[in-house]
């Protein structure tokens, strides 16, 4: 019982990373990355759906995210879990929301590779590089805190539970008429 409390707490600290997908959906479309530069194989190197407006409100979204969970699961007695410190419950939320927003152009950079267009259904690699990635990143810059929360059940479970996720989370977007394509 007590295991699967703290997978569920470990799981709503991840909310972050979730979350800094969708604030690049809210924000994105300014500034393109890629400056519609193409890459060696003549094809654009991310494509026009990767913007710095996206990258950046993203993180802000995630993290501002992360720091409200972390508000309101201090008002109950850290029911939700938590991340430690006042500071950590900035800079952890905000290292998760960089890490999945840098896994998602990583996604896009290896889409455009095998000759997905932009918004074309990557599967796989619209849903896991982003987890990946915020995963990289904690282990990087927040090693105990992903020790002890994600490594290694956790995280697995995260991966399982993330493509449905992603999915009903775009086909909710497609219907609000935020994203064009429901994947
Ligand atoms: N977005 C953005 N900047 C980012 C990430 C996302 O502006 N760094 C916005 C774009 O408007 C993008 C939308 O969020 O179209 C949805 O994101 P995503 O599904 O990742 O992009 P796609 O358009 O599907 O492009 P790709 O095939 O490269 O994933
Ligand atoms: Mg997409």
């Amino acid at each position: 019982m007590n295991e699967i409390v703290s997978v569920v707490q470990s799981i709503i600290l991840f909310i972050p990373a979730l979350i800094a997908n969708s604030g690049a959906v809210i924000t994105g479309g300014h500034f393109i990355i890629d400056r519609g530069k193409k890459f060696i194989d003549g094809r654009r190197i991310l494509g026009n759906g990767k913007t710095l407006s996206g990258y950046a409100g993203g993180i802000a979204i995630g993290t501002v995210t992360g720091f409200i969970i972390y508000l309101i699961s201090t008002l109950f007695n850290y029911a939700l879990g938590t991340y430690g410190t006042l500071a950590e419950a900035i800079i952890i939320p905000f290292i998760m929301a960089t890490g999945s927003l840098t896994g998602d152009i990583a996604g896009s950079f290896v889409k455009r590779r095998i000759g997905i267009d932009r918004g074309g259904k990557g599967g796989l690699l619209d849903q896991w590089p982003f987890a990946l990635m915020a995963f990289l990143f904690l282990y990087i810059f927040e090693r105990p805190f992903f020790m002890y929360h994600y490594f290694y059940v956790t995280m697995i479970v995260i991966l399982v539970i993330v493509p449905p996720i992603h999915r009903a989370v775009n086909i909710i977007g497609y219907k609000m008429h935020k994203k064009d394509v429901p994947w």
